[in-house]
């Protein structure tokens, strides 16, 4: 390999991403949720989304086990603090959170520029992390135009 794991970190993110927070209840109710901006689009017809989910995570055995829906949460400029709340290591970020049932029994965060209610339609190895793909099976629109970012490591906002 001619690069450092550190040069392919620095490379990705020259990617400008979204930042995104899937939501799930286990069978036993509790709630579990993942700061991601590995979310893409897949299919328009059926309607397909998808995430990547790192093997080391302690909400990995849930999502690619018997978490088969979740809401995917597109987060606002003004929720930065909620992503950093799904991405502390060990974290139960749900004290300060609002949020409501999606319709489909899951949490759906308040706030959020959009959110997809999903079904779990495939999933597959990649690599250290497993890729999940989703049916969308509802969504909601927020209030559109300002979406949080994610750029070279740090949190942005559109300044256009
Ligand atoms: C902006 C941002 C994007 C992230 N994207 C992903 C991702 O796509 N997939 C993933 O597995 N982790 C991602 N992470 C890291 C997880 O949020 C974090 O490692 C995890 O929640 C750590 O806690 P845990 O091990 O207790 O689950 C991201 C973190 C941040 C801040």
């Amino acid at each position: 390999m001619s690069f450092s794991p550190r040069d392919f970190r620095d490379c990705l993110g020259q990617f400008t991403t979204g930042v995104a927070v899937v939501t799930t209840r286990a069978q036993d109710g509790t709630k579990a949720g993942i700061t991601i901006n590995s979310f893409a689009s897949v299919s328009l017809d059926p309607a397909l989304v998808l995430f990547s989910v790192d093997q080391r995570a302690a909400t990995h055995a849930l999502f690619a086990g018997d978490a088969t829906r979740f809401c995917i949460n597109i987060l606002s400029q003004d929720q930065r603090e909620v992503s950093e709340l799904f991405s502390a290591p060990g974290q139960d970020g749900w004290h300060n959170i609002a949020y409501e049932d999606d319709g489909h029994g899951m949490p759906r965060l308040t706030g959020s520029v959009a959110a997809f209610s999903c079904e779990r339609h495939a999933l597959y190895e990649g690599g250290d992390h497993s890729i999940i793909v989703g049916q969308v099976k509802d969504l909601v629109m927020g209030e559109t135009g300002a979406p949080l970012l994610y750029y070279g490591g740090r949190y942005r906002s559109l300044a256009d």
